[in-house]
């Protein structure tokens, strides 16, 4: 038993640690420029590494998971059709470079994010990948994406919405890029602070008391963590983040934590509403029976 809590203990560390810079202005308030992420790009991936004992990696591949895409992939003549996947707030690229390792060649991924230096290090990891010719980056903000309508059959964003300046445009456009077909899917990686579960309370120990304080030391950028735990108490708890995502023109399909105990990321599926589904988005919302595996 004391090995299980110890464990859960360890676990909490290391997702609230994974959460890594929020991007603030004040109060946990993002200013969605990517300025702090270009400090700390350097040691982004190392760090996330070291305090995640490699759960990261894990986490992403389970929302890739979350995508089916080979169920679309099946339906799709190569020959005639690409299929694109765009990775919002992509970073140094480790979703959009595990999507395109996954999947045949006609797939094809953008990625964007509005920091050059997080941006720069994605384009050496595509390239020793070899996978240039399928996953282009660029400088973009999640509000304004550089994209026609209606351009993607998938879209992933891992640890990024909590990070989006004005977080209602920035899903907004999401969704008007997404295509309305019945398999297109948006997936979404975040945390928020734990409020239910046993180990919820220790959890928030972590996040109050203890995480500001070890990843400031660990990454040598104590000022660029110092709004963890703001921005993690600001985002909101998932039956809002669902009203979030109706507002947005999106529809929240299923909802669940990653880690045991309550403790993970959260992981959202989420598709596109179309307009006669508008109305009844929340009663979509609720008889999709939105899951929470605690
Ligand atoms: C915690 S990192 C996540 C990176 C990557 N997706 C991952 O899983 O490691 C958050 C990213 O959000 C980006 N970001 C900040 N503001 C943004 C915005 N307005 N639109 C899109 N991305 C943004 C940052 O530059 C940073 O690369």
């Amino acid at each position: 038993m004391a090995t299980a809590r110890l464990a859960g203990a360890l676990v909490l560390c290391v997702v609230f640690m994974i959460s890594t810079v929020p991007e603030a202005k004040a109060e946990g308030e993002p200013d969605g420029s990517g300025q702090m992420f270009d400090t700390i790009a350097a040691s982004y991936d190392m760090l996330n590494k070291i305090i995640s004992l490699g759960r990261d990696e894990a986490w992403r591949l389970d929302a890739i998971a979350e995508l089916h895409m080979n169920e679309f992939l099946a339906d799709v003549d190569p020959a005639v059709e690409t299929v694109r996947v765009l990775d919002v707030a992509t970073g140094t690229a480790d979703v959009a470079i595990a999507v395109a390792a996954s999947t045949p060649p006609h797939v094809v991924i953008d990625g964007i994010d509005p920091s050059i230096n997080m941006l720069d290090l994605g384009r050496e990891k595509v390239a020793a990948a070899g996978l240039r010719d399928r996953v282009t980056l660029q400088v973009a903000q999640s509000e304004m994406l550089p994209f026609e309508d209606e351009t993607f059959d998938f879209v992933t964003v891992s640890f990024g919405v909590r990070n989006f300046r004005d977080r209602l445009k920035g899903l907004g456009e999401i969704a008007r890029v997404l295509k309305r077909h019945s398999r297109a899917r948006l997936v979404i990686l975040e945390l928020s602070e734990p409020t239910d579960g046993w180990l919820a309370p220790l959890a928030r120990f972590f996040i109050h008391d203890i995480m500001p304080f070890v990843a400031g030391i660990i990454s040598n950028h104590p000022k660029e963590y110092r709004y963890l735990q703001q921005s993690l108490e600001a985002f909101p708890q998932p039956h809002k983040f669902g009203e979030i995502l109706n507002d947005a023109g999106l529809v929240m399909v299923s909802h669940r934590r990653l880690a045991p105990f309550g403790a993970g990321p959260d992981l959202f599926v989420v598709r596109k509403l179309v307009p006669m589904q508008t109305e009844n988005a929340k009663e979509a919302q609720e008889s999709a029976g939105i899951r929470d595996e605690l």
